[in-house]
């Protein structure tokens, strides 16, 4: 196994006091429409959002986060123009090159999820060389989503179980909630505590569908070029207020923690 598997509550205390997720999903929605409000191309939003990527991944260092997971680019953004997925896909390409030197320095370990097949030569080889090149680091996990879906997750995970019932190594009756959780992307991984939209819309547009069953789930309408450290901490003060039950009745979770 990759990674130590965390049960989700698995939380760090701030230095206010407040509970710290362990892993926080972002939907960074809004880049089109910030740039539009601006009368400039909508690249130049997806430009201004990879400096708020910065912003976050520092401020998530400095906070002890674990585990950062980003949708950068979802199966289903190859339906936007031709131009703005190329222009996007060499704006990721750029990032990651510019970015990776300080990833080091910084100790964080970076990790792609999704279909990569799809993509350029070049990009998969960049890919794969930062992935390489952070593994030993043992400071923040930075997921990046790309060409991603959660249902593609989910199918990729159930063509790999069926192979293994059919070469006898896996019984059919032995499937439960667990095996399906180690073949995911995230196999591994704590599931995600906090998931962010920003951008205004309320879904979830296929991002984690199986590992956010538990996650708390936060909405904003600031754009995500817009989502800087001070939003980041709304999201988290949020966060830090709400009682997570994962089934339980509220007066249990009380008896538990004043145990
Ligand atoms: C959604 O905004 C955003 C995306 C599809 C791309 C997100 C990509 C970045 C922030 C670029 C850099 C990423 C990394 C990891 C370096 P939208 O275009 O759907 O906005 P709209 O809803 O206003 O049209």
């Amino acid at each position: 196994m990759l990674f130590r598997k965390m049960p989700a509550s698995e939380v760090a205390v701030s230095t206010s006091g407040g509970r710290v997720p362990a892993h926080v999903a972002i939907i960074m929605d809004g880049n089109g429409r910030w740039a539009e409000r601006r009368h400039l191309p909508r690249i130049a939003g997806h430009h201004a959002g990879s400096e708020t990527v910065r912003e976050i991944v520092r401020a998530c260092v400095r906070k002890n986060i674990g585990v950062l997971t980003l949708f950068a680019f979802s199966s289903e953004n190859w339906r936007r123009p031709e131009r703005e997925v190329s222009l996007l896909l060499d704006l990721l390409l750029s990032s990651l090159r510019r970015e990776v030197d300080e990833l080091r320095r910084n100790g964080v370990r970076l990790r792609f999820i999704g279909d990569r097949s799809i993509f350029a030569a070049t990009l998969r080889e960049s890919m794969g060389e930062a992935e390489r090149l952070t593994e030993p680091n043992t400071g923040l996990l930075l997921i990046i989503a790309l060409n991603y879906g959660g249902r593609w997750d989910i199918a990729q995970a159930m063509r790999t179980i069926a192979r293994e019932v059919q070469s006898g190594a896996l019984s059919a009756s032995k499937i439960d909630e667990q095996t399906i959780d180690d073949h995911l992307s995230l196999s591994g991984v704590p599931e995600p505590d906090l998931f962010i939209r920003t951008g205004g819309e309320q879904r979830i547009s296929n991002f984690l569908l199986w590992n956010l069953a538990y996650t708390e789930l936060y909405f904003t309408d600031v754009l995500w070029p817009d989502f800087n450290e001070q939003a980041f901490e709304t999201a988290l003060a949020s966060f830090a207020c709400r009682q997570r039950r994962f089934g339980r009745t509220g007066d249990q979770l009380e008896q538990v923690q004043g145990a």
